[in-house]
């Protein structure tokens, strides 16, 4: 079996040629006179470069399978005929290997030449000048002369496709060694490219001919990472040159968190490369971190501090010493009048865990109350809950790689081709090798479709209806005999197992039972359970789909029983998996964001745990629970809460019911944002602090896999501070003292009192790469599997929880007869703030709602048709789109664009448990629209407004100069 998405524990910056062998069996050879070990079906190529013996190659290289094509490598064998491939040709004991001698170098020489004798010898003004392995190997054989000229018939004129925004594939130098073909099959999944034609005619072709814009390429980047030549080139190195130097660093988009190398040029950042160390990604990235950093450096980016007495006047552009001290007496006079609890603050999962800890540090112990929440309250905090009920811990239990050893995939209210894109490529690589594949999601969502893999099965639920389906599955294991008694005996619970069996056995839960409510056959239920149960290792995915739901907790309850009674929990290739969001939103929760919870999951009305807190930060702390964000609006509009502190988050795009999110911001009499661009929270604001990207300072984040990966700065703060500097500067204006060198040391302070951190400093993160929590004095270097033993819980056993299905109260009716539900894109990010600053819009400058053709042909419409679409929470327009990847009575729209107002029709209904926001299930109507709502009037005027304002500060400061 051969490796391809282990990490390469041997030199990431070195390309061994072939992918390494998985196999335990060694085998013994020899090459060059040099005796070496290597696994059984290592290829002779990869030996050598492991003793640094470097066969010359053309068309290999080690994330893709040998392919054989260039002929470069040839080495000569003993005992053997000819002059075998050596990427092709796997090692055997006792094997004789000669990699250099007067007969190859001479066939190299000529294969060489051919090579060259059809391509543009433009290397001193070529792009890839230096980093160009075709030049590399004209040296690498000695190459001198080209004796065939470039009369002949040669491809030196075949045109250039700059349609991609990001790279541009230029024919002429096309070597047709086919690495682009095969990254985009091997390591993408997208099988984008194809070779057309045949001998001298074959050329790469993108989709059906088309430009690479047009096909289904998602422009992830890893034929440009593969391409040995300058065909395939970043437009950003055709434009800015080579790179000078590089940092590692890790992507600030997605709970993947690819780790990539900034490569620099000074303090210009000149392209992003996925890091081939990296032990999230292993060296694959999307569009997003790949190419959409161009945000970064953005006209729109807030250099300078600015405030103003309210939200009807002009930003003054002023100091940092000036900001942070009007901020502070703000709050401070606020408290004075209206009381402790009277402000608050939101920390933020696209800011690094010092940063998060620090402002909840801020909160708890110099505001004095615990009124601090995350926008996981909007996204995962039902996994929080629901895990923590069940298996203990309030994180995933697995890492990316270990879905290499599953052999059925269960992927629920998730879509990781589109969220989570670098997983997702490695989970289709499985299902190519033949892991089964059930999704249960309203929508065909394009994992179904990946090519080349076997049965896939959808259960294409009503939105609503997650639980009735997961008791539903579970019933079926339960009454058909399929759970892992012994895992059960073992593991469990004795007695909440017992009722919680008694429960799901009840025909009430059996798929035939709720066939009505799911609108799933029972058959197709009964036969995705079997298959699930049956597998020898079966893992769950699940996201928001999951938990932005009214039993968005329960649902996760749901999925820990599944696991738990099959045996599919604590070892490789199963477990229970929430595929987070945003960068760091595992980190956010890790770090005491939320009211009750102290950073390591630790609750505020735990006296030792409290006390150990109260010891370090030298003040008292609350004991009791603050405000949830949704309460923090609620008490903004009754009064009784006036100020609040919002760092990286954008609540009034992002939180549901739009308006009754403005209404809450403009009550407040001080609203202090601190973001890289005028969000659209911050036209509420009347201090706007200046951000820093994730270019610009310092951290960790922790991803979806619990694993913390480094942040490291690679340019200079825009604005001159980095976000923990700013919220240093806060508490020390009001009077409560903070004083960090680095955030090394922030991260020392948070493993002195997160248990689960314990282990945990920059210098073991540097050493190792990167750490998957709990890391302390039991687990030393991480864990990557958790549970192998036993459960964070009392005597260590794992809990049946009863998961009752019920309905939400969010339902269709005549007046409102469809569900809406919403979702992300692959080239959008959240709510946009970053990705709509790039080129990405290339591919989504819209939001639409897709409705099935049967919903759009009873009310009228067509694709493009605008659309007004009601609930009874609000009104807006957008664009329609006929699709039949959508059921009959659903609806679907993103809301990465603010002027959509996707959530001014989500309404106020939320998860039981946790308050997170019901996104998932809102009853609308649709109809055919000539003109914008109210509310987008509204909005497009107080955008311009607002940005008036602020063009207005930058104008008078000017001026002042
Ligand atoms: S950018 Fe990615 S998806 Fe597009 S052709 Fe290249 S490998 Fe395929
Ligand atoms: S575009 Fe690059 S990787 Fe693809 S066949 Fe041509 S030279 Fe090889
Ligand atoms: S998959 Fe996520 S972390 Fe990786 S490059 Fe894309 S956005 Fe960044
Ligand atoms: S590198 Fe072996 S045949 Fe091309």
């Amino acid at each position: 079996m051969l490796q391809y998405y282990v990490p390469n524990k041997v030199d990431p910056s070195k390309d061994y040629g072939t992918p390494a062998s998985l196999s335990e069996k060694l085998v013994t050879l020899e090459i060059d006179g040099v005796e070496t070990c290597v696994p059984e079906g290592t290829s002779v190529m990869r030996a050598a470069a492991l003793v640094d013996l470097n066969i010359p190659k053309l068309c290999a290289t080690d994330n893709l399978e040998a392919y054989g094509s260039c002929r470069l490598c040839a080495v000569q064998i003993e005992g053997r005929r000819g002059t075998p491939a050596s990427c092709t040709t796997p090692a055997e004991q006792g094997m004789k290997v000669w990699t250099q001698n007067e007969k190859l170098a001479k066939l190299r020489r000529n294969i060489m030449e051919l090579y060259i004798s059809d391509h543009p010898l433009d290397c001193l003004t070529c792009p890839a000048n230096g980093d160009c392995e075709l030049q590399d190997m004209a040296g690498a054989v000695g190459l001198r002369e080209v004796r065939y000229g470039f009369d002949g018939e040669n491809h030196l004129d075949a045109p250039k496709d700059t349609s991609n925004p990001y790279f541009t594939f230029d024919a002429s130098k096309c070597i047709v060694c086919s690495r682009c073909v095969r990254a985009c099959e091997e390591v993408q999944g997208t099988f984008a490219l194809t070779i057309d034609g045949r001998g001298f005619d074959s050329k790469v072709a993108a989709g059906q001919n088309e430009s690479f814009l047009d096909s289904e390429c998602v422009s992830c980047g890893a034929c440009v990472q593969a391409c040995p030549t300058a065909t395939l080139s970043e437009n950003s190195i055709i434009e800015l040159g080579q790179p000078e130097h590089s940092v590692v660093t890790t992507c600030a988009y997605c709970g993947v968190g690819c780790s990539f190398r900034a490569e620099m040029k000074g303090d210009q950042l000149v392209r992003m490369v996925p890091d081939k160390g990296g032990d999230a990604n292993h060296g694959h990235s999307c569009v997003k971190g790949r190419f959409a950093f161009g945000y970064a450096t953005h006209k729109d980016r807030i250099k300078t501090p600015m405030i103003r007495d309210s939200i009807d006047q002009p930003w003054k552009e002023v100091g940092w010493e000036e900001a942070i001290s009007f901020a502070a007496s703000r709050l401070k006079s606020i408290q004075a009048e209206h009381g402790r609890e009277s402000i608050g603050g939101i920390t933020s999962s696209r800011c690094t865990n010092e940063e998060t800890y620090l402002v909840q540090k801020l909160i708890r112990a110099a505001f004095g109350n615990n009124n601090t929440d995350t926008c996981a309250r909007v996204c995962h905090s039902p996994t929080g809950y629901g895990l923590k009920q069940t298996l203990g811990e309030s994180a995933g239990t697995q890492t990316f790689d270990s879905i290499m050893k599953s052999d059925c995939v269960l992927v629920i209210g998730a879509n990781p081709t589109d969220a989570h894109p670098v997983f997702g490529s490695l989970m289709r690589r499985r299902l190519r090798e033949g892991a089964s594949l059930i999704v249960a999601d309203p929508r065909e969502i394009d994992l179904l479709k990946t090519p080349h893999i076997g049965d896939a099965v959808h259960l294409p639920l009503r939105p609503g209806s997650n639980v009735a389906m997961v008791n539903a599955l579970a019933h079926v294991v339960i009454t058909e005999g399929l759970e892992d008694a012994d895992f059960i005996a073992k593991r469990c619970e004795t007695d909440a197992y017992a009722k919680w069996r008694a429960f799901i056995s009840e025909s009430r839960n059996s798929p035939e039972a709720v066939e009505e409510i799911t609108g799933v056959s029972a058959a197709a239920v009964r036969e995705a359970a079997r298959t699930f149960a049956k597998a020898p290792n079966a893992a769950i995915y699940y996201g928001l789909g999951v938990t932005e739901h009214s039993q968005g907790s329960t649902m996760v309850m749901g999925i820990a029983n599944l696991a738990l009674a099959t045996g599919n929990i604590g070892r490789d290739g199963v477990g229970v998996n929430p595929l987070r969001g945003q960068n760091n939103v595992q980190g956010s929760c890790d770090m005491g964001s939320f009211p009750h919870e102290l950073p390591g999951y630790q609750h505020v009305s735990d006296p030792i745990a409290r006390g150990r807190f109260e010891a370090a930060w030298g003040v008292s702390l609350d004991d009791e629970p603050g405000l949830r964000i949704p309460n923090m609006f609620d008490a903004a509009i009754a009064g009784q809460f006036r100020a609040l502190y919002v760092q990286g988050e954008d609540i009034a795009q992002s939180d549901p019911n739009t308006q009754h999110v403005e209404a809450a911001l403009k009550a407040l009499d001080c609203l202090i944002v601190q973001d890289i661009f005028l969000n659209e929270t911050a036209k509420f604001a009347h201090v706007l602090l200046p951000g820093s990207s994730f270019l610009e300072k310092n951290g960790t984040f922790t991803n979806a896999e619990r694993r913390i990966n480094r942040v490291r700065k690679v340019m200079p703060a825009v604005a001159g501070k980095e976000d923990w500097e700013v919220t240093v500067d806060l508490a020390n204006a009001l009077g409560y003292p903070m004083s960090y060198n680095h955030p090394s040391e922030i991260m020392d302070e948070i493993a002195s009192l997160a248990p689960s951190f314990a282990g945990v400093s920059y210098e073991k993160l540097d050493k190792h790469g990167s750490l998957q929590w709990p890391c302390n004095d039991q687990f030393p270097d991480g864990s990557p599997i958790m549970h192998m033993e036993s459960f964070p819980m009392p005597e260590g056993k794992g809990h049946f929880a009863i998961t009752e299905f019920v309905p939400t109260t969010e339902r269709a009716n005549r007046k409102f007869p469809l569900l809406l539900t919403t979702g992300r894109i692959l080239s959008q990010y959240n709510v946009g703030a970053q990705t709509r600053r790039t080129d990405n819009q290339a591919w989504h400058d819209e939001d639409i709602l897709e409705l099935h053709p049967h919903d759009a042909e009873e009310r009228g419409i067509s694709d493009g048709d605008w659309l007004g679409i009601t609930s009874r929470a609000g009104h807006t327009v957008l664009r329609a789109r006929v699709s039949v990847r959508m059921q009959p009575g659903v609806v679907y729209t993103t809301f990465h664009h603010p002027g959509s107002g996707a959530n001014v029709i989500t309404t106020n209904n939320s998860d039981w448990a946790t308050n997170c926001p019901e996104y998932k299930v809102t009853a609308v109507q649709v109809e055919k629209v000539s003109q914008p709502s109210e509310w987008q009037k509204d909005f497009v005027a107080n955008h311009h407004r607002q940005n008036k304002f602020l063009a207005e500060a930058s104008a008078v400061a000017a001026s002042d100069e």
